[in-house]
């Protein structure tokens, strides 16, 4: 019988709308050939909602996702709506979305994969085997707790305030997520904190590690914040399964992206307790060459073939989608972001049609 799911697709701004084409040629594509049916529903996102409604998550968009089985996320921001006050900003559509479906848990993978082992700037046997799994706290901690705003003390003078906070549950939540995660992979785990200096990060670590007790196989270690950015660049094969709070998560899976290369080549899922997920590339709008066919699609792909995996359970349709992006890869096709020396470099939609390609063999 053919499974029917209805998937909401958000191309933002920038280079989203060209990244997300490609994705949905993919999806369609391998919906044909595994008797899938994808009912596609878009809805505005960021500044293009902003630019329509003033609203960077109107309510529609917002009630669109929830009743939809997944959510595939381009990309959000730009120049044009950097100034604007921060309820209207895209970036705060982006917090909204993932609050209002409740997605505390952000998977962002970082592997290298050998076609483009020397696209890193790091040394060769430095990325070579990295396989990364960076699983972020995403509903709460500083970019989440109250109080928060700019306030004027008694002199006048402006004080910016923000809070980083976590209850046990919260961390039990994330953890829970993390320990399984890492039990499916090497068996792994290490949290990142601050709890030297910070309260809140005291509290991560007493729980994280009482949870620790419920995962015997999964050997557990704790790294401070700064200690951590410093070996994922010093020695990143070190790393399996990575879980921390949510602003040392948005800082330290950039860094984790980067060893491989290109920010260009990461998905990401954020995934709730129940309710569809969101599927999105790590990388951001790149206003710079909005519109002139120069983006690398892969990352928005590989996005889909995550959705496929986490959010709809065909891990049939993820592999084969995997699989073609490894194939036009060997096959020498580059985006400018991933180029080198003797490749075939090409545009967004070309990379799109060699991907079609490879799926199609
Ligand atoms: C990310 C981004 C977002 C974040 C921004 C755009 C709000 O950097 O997804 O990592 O900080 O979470
Ligand atoms: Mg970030």
């Amino acid at each position: 019988m053919t499974q029917h799911y209805r998937i909401t697709l958000l191309p933002g701004d920038g280079i989203g709308p060209e990244i997300m084409a490609v994705a949905v040629d993919i999806l369609k594509l391998v919906a044909q050939q595994l008797d899938l049916s994808f009912e596609f529903q878009e809805a505005p996102v960021g500044g293009v909602a902003i630019d329509a409604t003033g609203n960077p998550l109107p309510d529609e968009t917002l009630q669109i996702c929830r009743n939809s089985d997944a959510v595939l996320l381009a990309a959000i921001g730009g120049y044009k709506w950097d100034s604007l006050p921060r309820h209207q900003r895209p970036e705060t559509g982006l917090l909204g979305l993932r609050a209002g479906l409740g997605l505390f848990a952000n998977l962002r993978p970082a592997k290298i994969l050998p076609q483009l082992v020397d696209a890193s700037s790091l040394k060769r046997e430095v990325v070579e085997g990295v396989d990364i799994m960076v699983v972020r706290e995403l509903t709460g901690g500083i970019y989440f707790g109250q109080p928060k705003g700019i306030f004027e003390t008694e002199t006048g003078e402006k004080r910016g305030v923000n809070t980083m906070a976590y209850t046990e549950s919260e961390i039990d939540r994330i953890g829970r997520v993390a320990f399984e995660t890492a039990r499916k992979r090497g068996s792994k785990l290490c949290s990142v904190d601050k709890a030297n200096v910070l309260e809140v990060s005291q509290l991560w670590r007493d729980r994280i590690t009482l949870l620790a007790k419920e995962y015997p196989d999964v050997e557990l270690s704790h790294l401070y914040v700064d200690n951590a950015a410093m070996q994922l660049v010093r020695w990143p094969k070190q790393f399996d399964t990575i879980v921390t709070g949510n602003l040392f998560g948005d800082i330290l899976s950039d860094a984790a992206a980067m060893l491989t290369g290109s920010i260009g080549m990461l998905p990401s899922a954020s995934l709730g307790a129940s309710g569809p997920g969101v599927f999105e590339p790590v990388h951001g709008s790149a206003p710079d060459i909005a519109g002139l066919d120069k983006a690398n699609p892969i990352a928005q792909v590989l996005s889909a073939a995550m959705m496929l995996r986490y959010g709809l359970n065909q891990p049939a349709a993820a592999d084969k989608i995997e699989l073609a992006a490894q194939q036009v890869l060997d096959a020498g096709y580059r985006t400018g972001d991933i180029m080198s020396e003797g490749m075939k470099l090409v545009g967004c939609r070309a990379m799109g049609d060699a991907l079609l390609e490879a799926l199609d063999r």
